[in-house]
């Protein structure tokens, strides 16, 4: 018949399209098309191309000559979907509260007590099923979930992200040491066994890894023993060859980072106790890491993990700032975090302002204006560099021909914090007055591996079929 005979459907965007060519390189192209596949894959980005119907004759022998096609207008762009490295989904509940401590007082009073009520897995449902959907209204296309000990409750989080079409790494948190409020694990053994067991329940669900896959999570050195940690370490390599992927914080506050020489009093750094156990490789998400001795600079960078920046979180607990010029400059792969609820705002593009904020606080400490980061250098960070860190730098992060199609149809017409009377800035002017004044507001569409999955026109109109 006709209709099974026909190519399957395949879209072109054509307008201002906006990406990370490299940390200093940010592509504003005015009028480009780009294209997208039947299987969400990117097949060609044109900038030289005169409108939409001509990019549908020039690309017709690739199966755009029907395509849906989204001319955007003025005011509007694509952009990369947003990667949040670092986001606690148990502590949602929690966000925007706790800020009167530092970071150990309010893991007691904040954290270990929320996160223990999720044995209760109904109340996971409840807030994992609103949270992934919020999350990407926000234009997170990707997330690093730490979840909580439960196994239950972590298989939830993966549901909702598969359900919602979120890409997500998700790993159970691991803890035995320093547990309050009955929020630690029985043995070594079913703490390795209920690990490998959330490993393998993502790769039931996700077969192919489309979108979640697993991952292991020692919640860090001063929470979970040595011989723990070495079984996880040992978990994470000997997997088939295939590397399973791992979470954990380092080196997020002073008296963390003298904790940790306290109980590991042999231990040269912070991150030589992770590397000793088997946990320091490229597919290593390190949240925090902001006290750091060289020696852990250069673990880092040897092992190829990566640093997730979390500037709002750092604030809020008054943990310090993270040296990210000098992480970047010895090679080490950094992306953002919102850590929420540590964190107050579940947002990426707050999350570019407040590593813009952090570096200029750190260019008046140190008289250093080179410690600034710039715009094009914060929005790679919160999309091609956090692509990197969790795993996904050749699938996701910016509009490379072959990447999967995750992204954003951007409409400052949207808001009126953005779209000021009288603006009359080029392409460059409009994205750095989004990416300082703009939220979900703003967000017409998000895509995921070139499915819509949320956005002011998904709400609007959920069976739109772009
Ligand atoms: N250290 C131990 N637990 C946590 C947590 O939940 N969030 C952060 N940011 N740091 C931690
Ligand atoms: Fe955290």
């Amino acid at each position: 018949s006709a209709v099974a005979d026909s190519p399957p459907k395949t879209t072109i965007f054509y307008g201002r399209i906006v990406h990370s060519k490299s940390l200093s390189k940010l592509e504003i192209l005015s009028e480009a098309a780009l294209g997208v596949g039947s299987h969400g894959n990117i097949v060609f980005l044109d900038a030289d191309v005169a409108s939409a119907q001509a990019a549908q004759k020039k690309y017709a022998s690739q199966g755009f000559e029907n395509a849906t096609v989204v001319v955007l207008g003025n005011f509007q762009f694509l952009f990369p979907g947003l990667i949040d490295c670092h986001f606690h989904a148990p502590q949602w509940p929690n966000n925007a509260l706790g800020m009167e401590w530092p970071l150990r007082e309010w893991v007691v009073h904040m954290t270990d007590p929320i996160e223990a009520s999720y044995s209760d897995t109904s109340k996971a449902e409840r807030v994992y099923s609103a949270l992934v959907p919020k999350l990407l209204e926000n234009g997170t296309t990707t997330v690093a979930y730490n979840s909580t000990i439960h196994v239950p409750a972590t298989k939830i989080l993966m549901d909702q992200c598969l359900k919602f079409g979120q890409r997500a790494l998700i790993g159970k948190l691991c803890i035995n040491h320093r547990v309050t409020a009955g929020n630690g694990e029985g043995s070594v053994e079913e703490g390795l066994s209920h690990s490998r067991e959330v490993v393998e329940y993502a790769k039931k669900i996700d077969p192919e890894g489309r979108l979640v896959r697993g991952c292991i999570q020692p919640r860090g050195a001063t929470y979970v023993e040595h011989e723990y940690l070495r079984g996880l370490g040992e978990l994470s390599r000997n997997n088939g060859g295939d590397i399973i992927p791992v979470q954990l914080h380092m080196s997020e506050a002073i008296p963390d980072v003298e904790y940790m020489k306290k109980m590991y009093p042999s231990a040269p750094c912070y991150a030589a106790v992770y590397d000793a156990a088997g946990l320091m490789h490229s597919r290593t998400v390190v949240a925090h890491a902001i006290h750091l001795t060289p020696m852990d600079i250069s673990i880092l960078a040897a092992s190829g993990a990566g640093v997730a920046h979390n500037p709002t979180s750092n604030t809020c607990l008054t943990d310090g700032e993270c040296m990210v010029r000098e992480l970047l400059e010895h090679g080490v792969k950094v992306g953002l975090g919102t850590d929420c609820s540590a964190g107050y705002s579940p947002s990426i593009i707050e999350g570019m302002r407040q590593a813009s904020n952090v570096s200029r606080h750190r260019s008046m400490h140190f008289d250093n204006d080179k410690l600034k980061l710039s715009l094009e250098e914060i929005i790679y960070l919160g999309t091609m560099g956090g692509a990197r860190v969790v795993g996904l730098g050749d699938k996701i992060g910016n509009f490379e021909v072959g990447k999967e199609f995750d992204a954003l149809v951007v409409d400052t017409g949207l808001d009126d914090n953005v779209n000021v009377e009288g603006f009359e800035g080029n392409g460059r002017a409009l994205v750095a007055k989004w990416v300082f004044l703009g939220d979900d507001r703003s967000i017409r569409k998000v895509f995921v591996r070139g499915r819509l999955v949320a956005g002011k026109d998904l709400k609007e109109s959920p069976n739109r079929p772009v």
